[in-house]
């Protein structure tokens, strides 16, 4: 029988991101439009209850990884209760989140506990005044202790996740680099792409052979190894605990090995980060559907996944959700 998450270019996908909210405590200039967005009914969104109930129908067709995402995922108002949920279902080897880190510090001991098995945390600036400009809200300290507190707490992977702007951030890659030093964390360059009202455009993005060029002229960098589906290219830096890594969806995609499937907090599958097609699980389970017709929905939408997103002069015209509707 056909694979359900199998796709016609034979790719599995056994890594689901599920955005558990589209509200956020910080206001991100690239992800964020300049006036918000509408908040929709909380009838509108995904319960935990069905939340659950996905995961657990995602985790028996093979799914064994799930990243929360959000918004940010901790403003989700049940959301430790719900982590724990989802942490105990049977089978999913992996459980990770992806945070902006500000109410991350209090949170991280019961996660661990809960089976958190990776954190990547946002973190654009080291510089303070910055921070306020580029998040239109207060908090670098707070990001910086989520940092130490997720190495401290041993949380078995900690990343974090550096957008980088042309003439905003581009002059802080080496220090970024430098945190590498002493800590067991992958640093992740990450090249700016577009979204719904985010203001992108080709001259703001910073691309991967620019880093590279910046970075080789100070630091000596190897290759190492990659994991199937993984987004970001990895290199060890002589001398440091820690890695650099650079995500080069503008540049030279990774769609060849994409693994990902994706629910929106209003509970619409997204097969593709730039694709707009979507199907709502949500109606499907509340107009009472059973397991197989679900499947069957899942199957055929998988089905449609496309073998690469469109090239970076069309994905900057494209119709998207805002990327805080979307959660990376
Ligand atoms: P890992 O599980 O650590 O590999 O995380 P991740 O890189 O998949 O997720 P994260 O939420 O940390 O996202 C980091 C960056 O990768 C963000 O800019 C995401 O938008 C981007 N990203 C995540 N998934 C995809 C994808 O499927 N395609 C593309 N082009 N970019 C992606
Ligand atoms: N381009 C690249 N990465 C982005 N992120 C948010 N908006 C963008 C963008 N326009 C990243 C955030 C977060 C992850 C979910 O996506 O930094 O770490
Ligand atoms: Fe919030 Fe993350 Fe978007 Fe920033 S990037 S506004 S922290 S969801």
């Amino acid at each position: 029988a056909k694979r359900v998450l199998t796709d016609t270019f034979n790719r599995t996908h056994n890594y689901l991101r599920i955005s558990l909210t589209e509200r956020c405590n910080l206001r991100c200039l690239y992800c964020m439009p300049e006036n918000g967005v509408p908040l929709q009914a909380d009838d509108k969104l995904l319960s935990s209850q069905e939340i659950v109930q996905l995961s657990k129908l995602f985790v028996s067709q093979g799914v064994d990884k799930i990243r929360l995402t959000g918004g940010e995922p901790t403003v989700r108002k049940d959301f430790l209760p719900l982590f724990e949920e989802i942490g105990s279902i049977e089978g999913l080897k992996e459980l990770a989140i992806t945070s902006n880190g500000i109410a991350l510090p209090r949170k991280l001991p019961f996660l661990k506990d809960a089976g958190l098995t990776a954190v990547n945390i946002s973190l654009d600036t080291l510089v303070e005044a910055k921070f306020n400009f580029f998040t239109r809200r207060r908090g670098l300290q707070r990001v910086l202790d989520a940092i130490d507190k997720a190495i401290e707490v041993g949380v078995p992977k900690v990343k974090v996740n550096t957008v980088v702007m042309r003439g905003q951030n581009d002059d802080e890659i080496l220090d970024f680099v430098e945190m590498t030093k002493n800590k067991p964390i992958q640093v992740r360059f990450i090249e700016y792409m577009p979204f719904e009202g985010n203001k992108w455009s080709n001259k703001k993005m910073v691309s991967y052979f620019e880093m590279l060029d910046i970075i080789t002229r100070k630091y000596h960098i190897s290759p190492i190894t990659h994991r199937p589906g993984d987004t970001a290219k990895n290199f060890s830096v002589a001398g440091h605990m820690g890695s650099v890594g650079f995500i080069t969806s503008m540049t030279s995609n990774f769609c060849s090995t994409c693994n990902r499937l994706r629910i929106t907090a209003d509970g619409n599958m997204k097969v593709c980060l730039f694709g707009n097609e979507e199907v709502s699980l949500r109606d499907m389970l509340r107009s009472g559907a059973t397991e197989a017709e679900m499947l069957e929905l899942i199957g055929l939408a998988v089905g449609r996944k496309k073998g690469a997103h469109a090239d970076m002069d069309l994905l900057k015209t494209m119709k998207n959700r805002p990327m805080i509707l979307i959660g990376g």
